[in-house]
């Protein structure tokens, strides 16, 4: 039987290797349409929480986990052996950047060594793990080949699909956001468009994995550069006494040709601020610089540092010192109403105010600690003494903040999200990003 008819009859299996923030709401959205799913990870503990019908993602519930996991259509494992079992293998691990910002793709060569032995033919495999144009076809499938001794096109199909999950989006996930692929082959992209079909409303498929692959990097590149256009705007109006927001907010009111993005205190998450260095390390390999991207990438990881300088303008305004200033830092995630703290700006703003000698205690309901560079770190447990700080940062814009209270209560507050924004009472006390 075709993998086509196996899916509409329900006969499919398919295994999700890397159950993050991606994999995850991915093998519930699988397992929801009736596909047996295996769901495979080197997390023991998430395994096994998993099979305890318990999500530790904020896009997945318990409570839509727990009945695919007793209905015995969703298990997780740590042993790859279960690969064997499947028709369709996606791979969702993660693909940070190096110490040096070159791509790290050590998660995916782990993953492919460990799936490799069990690989069967007629088999298909989808990379959803964003990655360089190229990747797919000169990395990925050779090394499938190598382990298995079978041949990518001919004896399993081998196709790339671009993650697009928005983690805290309650408008678009992974149903009724279109998927792109692109397959090795026709009949690779025939198959992948079927398995995708299965669960997802719209399927595009592209002409090859590396049109694909760069697809995610244009998306991603486009945000960074916005970003980083806006970022420097901040800068730009600040030094013209203008209000940042205002100037972007009267722009948005024209209903053609613009699109409005908004600073912040930087980039963080895991796509915004590494994606776009995949593809500025692959075009330097073939001796090209990607200037725009190497630019917002300057101007955007500056960000911590500028509003540092705003906290110490904002001290020095009322004769008071950055060091052995008492601060306090509202929010580490890395954007609102999640619970995700990789890359966030929030850390590194956190570490350069320390470096400039003042006490910085955070607060975050989402994140009530963070391990950096393998040390915890604790956040306070309220906002009792909130009145006690010399400043507040405002640097994530959680919904559940009563930002009219911190205002109140805080000496002086530099926001970085234009979280105060509509408030009237106080605003001689808020220095705006
Ligand atoms: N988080 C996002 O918003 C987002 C959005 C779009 C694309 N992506 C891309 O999706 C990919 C995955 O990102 P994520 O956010 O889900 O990462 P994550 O860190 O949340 O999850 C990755 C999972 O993979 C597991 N893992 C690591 N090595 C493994 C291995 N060798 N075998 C099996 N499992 C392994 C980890 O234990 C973890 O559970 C990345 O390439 C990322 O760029 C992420």
């Amino acid at each position: 039987m075709s993998l086509k008819d196996r899916i509409a009859s329900k006969q499919a299996h398919v295994a999700v290797v890397g159950l993050g923030y991606v994999g995850l709401p991915l093998a519930v959205r699988i397992a929801e349409v009736g596909l047996r799913t295996y769901g495979i990870d080197i997390n023991g503990p998430r395994v096994a929480r998993i099979n305890d019908g318990i999500s530790d993602i904020g896009d997945v519930d318990s409570a839509d986990l727990a009945p695919l996991v007793s209905a015995g259509l969703l298990s997780a494992h740590t042993d790859f052996s279960v690969i064997a079992q499947a028709d369709a293998v996606i791979i969702c691990v993660p693909t940070p950047l190096g110490k040096t910002k070159d791509p790290d793709i050590s998660f995916i060569v782990k993953a492919t060594e460990a799936v490799s032995p069990h690989i069967k033919q007629g088999q298909l495999f989808v990379l959803e793990s964003t990655t360089y144009p190229g990747f797919t076809t000169e990395v990925l499938a050779p090394m499938l080949e190598q382990e298995s001794g079978l041949t990518a096109g001919v004896d399993f199909h081998v196709a790339f699909s671009p993650e697009r999950i928005d983690p805290g989006n309650e408008k678009y996930g992974v149903r009724n956001t279109t998927k792109i692929v692109g397959a090795m082959t026709e009949a690779g992209g025939e198959a992948v468009q079927a398995l995708y079909n299965a669960f997802i409303d719209t399927v595009m498929i592209v002409s090859s994995p590396n049109a694909a692959e760069m697809v995610k990097l244009l998306e991603n590149t486009f945000r960074a550069v916005n970003i980083g256009l806006v970022n420097e705007l901040a800068v730009m109006c600040n030094k013209l006494g203008l209000n940042t927001w205002e100037v972007i907010d009267a722009a948005a009111t024209k209903p053609f040709g613009f699109m409005p993005f908004y600073p912040g205190p930087g980039l963080g998450g895991h796509c915004i601020p590494i994606d776009p260095l995949y593809l500025s390390w692959k075009l330097r390999s073939l001796n090209y610089q990607a200037r725009f991207i190497e630019l917002a990438d300057n101007i955007n990881t500056g960000m911590p540092a500028y509003v540092v300088r705003l906290v110490q303008d904002a001290l020095n305004d009322v004769c008071k010192a950055t060091k052995g200033a008492r601060l306090l830092v509202l929010g580490v995630a890395y954007k609102n109403d999640i619970d995700d703290y990789r890359e966030s700006p929030a850390i590194d703003i956190i570490d350069l105010l320390k470096g400039k000698g003042a006490k910085v205690d955070f607060y975050d309901p989402y994140v009530p600690s963070y391990i950096e560079e393998g040390v915890a770190h604790h956040g306070i447990p309220d906002l009792a003494e909130l009145e006690s700080y010399d400043a507040v940062v405002l640097t994530t814009h959680h919904k559940v903040f009563d930002y009219a209270e911190v205002v109140r209560r805080a000496q002086l507050v530099v926001d970085t999200r234009n979280a105060t924004r509509g408030l009237t009472e106080g605003r001689e006390k808020i220095t705006l990003l």
